[in-house]
């Protein structure tokens, strides 16, 4: 299956993509990750990258759709991709339908979590992430490690993102409206779209989504 997962910072998109990629067996292709990757390892596109996120505003799609086209170009996405956090944008979303086009592929569907401002503020607030591997998402209140400051899939050490400010997420929040909402709509013109609510638990949201992707083929 290859599906779209939309929704404003703090939604639940990666959480619920790291589950759902495995129950899918497909790969989970996040771009904040692929970004954060080259962050950690101070590529000169994650020099670039960085100014950027850290005040919540998109990366140039020059920078964005070329990363995300050699990633879709990997092997293991032959059987199909989770795509978390891209295509951000109109033109992202038509620089993807062309790339899938040249390959003779589609998308099967577009998963819109949606989810109240209050309730993304309190999630972002309290997010802690893994620095071996950025799908391993915690929460000191909803989803707390089971021990304080370390990842339970794999021993890391949880951090703080640097881009989790108050002012930062404001920005995020803006550019989710003006940017990338509108992309909601262009996937619904082609049928694709189904929005369910990210609210509840972790395992209610999934179970919600895998509802909504089996309701859709
Ligand atoms: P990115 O990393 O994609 O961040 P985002 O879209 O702002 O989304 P988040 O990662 O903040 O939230 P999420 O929805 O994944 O929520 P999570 O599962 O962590 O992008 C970061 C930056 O990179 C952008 O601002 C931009 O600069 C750049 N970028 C990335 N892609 C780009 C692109 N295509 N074009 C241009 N620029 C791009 O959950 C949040 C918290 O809530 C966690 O603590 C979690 O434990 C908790 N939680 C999850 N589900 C629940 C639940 N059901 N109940 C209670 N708590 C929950
Ligand atoms: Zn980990």
């Amino acid at each position: 299956m290859r599906i779209v997962l939309v929704g404003p910072p703090g939604a639940g998109k990666g959480t619920q993509a790291h589950v759902l990629a495995k129950t899918l067996s497909i790969p989970h292709i996040s771009t904040g990750d692929l970004f954060r990757a080259n962050i950690s390892q101070g590529t000169p596109l994650g020099v670039e990258a960085k100014s950027y996120m850290d005040q919540g505003l998109l990366v140039p799609d020059e920078v964005t759709i070329g990363m995300a086209k050699d990633r879709l170009q990997q092997p293991d996405t032959a059987a199909g991709f989770l795509l978390d956090g891209f295509p951000r944008n109109l033109e992202q979303a038509k620089a993807l339908d062309a790339f899938l086009a040249d390959q003779e592929i589609a998308l099967d569907g577009v998963l819109d979590l949606e989810v109240p401002e209050d309730e993304v503020v309190k999630r972002i607030a309290g997010r802690r992430l893994c620095r071996n591997n950025g799908a391993h998402v915690f929460h000191v209140i909803y989803n707390p490690p089971k021990t304080e400051g370390v990842c339970d899939e794999c021993g890391g050490e949880l951090y703080q993102r640097s881009d989790d400010t108050e002012e930062s997420v404001r920005v995020r929040l803006e550019e989710y409206h003006s940017k990338t909402e509108p992309i909601i709509g262009y996937y619904r013109e082609q049928q694709l779209v189904t929005t369910i609510s990210a609210l509840g638990k972790v395992e209610e949201v999934t179970q919600r989504a895998v509802d909504a992707l089996k309701a859709g083929k």
